[in-house]
């Protein structure tokens, strides 16, 4: 799942075709017509549906339709890869420790959005980016693997996104690993 540039989405996919990751992406969601993410989705040939948030009435209805076109798809697990919609229990209930989403921050700190923003204006020396299970709250739940990053005098946001967003493309397909061998019972 994908709302915007998907280079998330591409590390996930180039490191199927590496072989790092045994692994198949069987569809991209999308909630935005015009994101990078299925351009992407585009020249690799995956399949990508777009599930524009606009057309529902509620959060509710949107993750019903999730819910019915991962159960199409038969999938056995679900990454938010920079999906910027708060999903409700239609879809956790459902998949439950199933889905994992990647966040810029050294969780539990700096939830929601902004979070690179957040961290640069709390002053903190060190942040980085985590990926966890999905629970009912906001970037809360289990933390699969996380990486810690220093932050430097006089650095930028746009500086510090991209340092964080490199360190994004090497964990999350490592935590994919990791959460595919607990479902295997590995
Ligand atoms: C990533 O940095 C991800 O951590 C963040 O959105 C970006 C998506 O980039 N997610 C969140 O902030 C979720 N709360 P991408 O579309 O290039 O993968």
């Amino acid at each position: 799942m994908a709302s915007g540039e998907g280079t998330n989405f591409s590390s996930i996919v180039q490191s199927i075709k590496d072989k790092k990751l045994i692994a198949e992406v069987s569809v991209l969601v999308v909630n935005k017509p015009f994101c990078g993410a299925r351009e992407r989705a585009k020249e690799y040939d995956i399949p990508c549906l777009v599930i524009d948030h606009t057309k529902f009435k509620s959060r509710e209805s949107l993750d019903n339709e999730l819910v019915k076109t991962f159960e199409y798809f038969q999938v056995e697990g679900i990454v938010m890869a920079g999906w910027m919609r708060i999903v409700t229990n239609i879809l956790i209930d459902k998949y439950q420790n199933r889905i994992l989403n990647i966040h810029p921050s050294l969780l539990p700190s700096f939830r929601g959005v902004n979070a690179i923003q957040q961290a640069m204006e709390a002053g903190v020396k060190i942040t980085g980016c985590s990926v966890h299970f999905v629970k009912r709250s906001v970037d809360s739940g289990e933390i699969i693997a996380q990486v810690a990053l220093p932050i430097f005098e006089n650095e930028s946001t746009d500086s510090l996104r991209m340092r964080v967003q490199a360190q994004e493309h090497k964990v999350l397909p490592k935590a994919i690993a990791l959460a595919g061998m607990r479902w295997r019972g590995s």
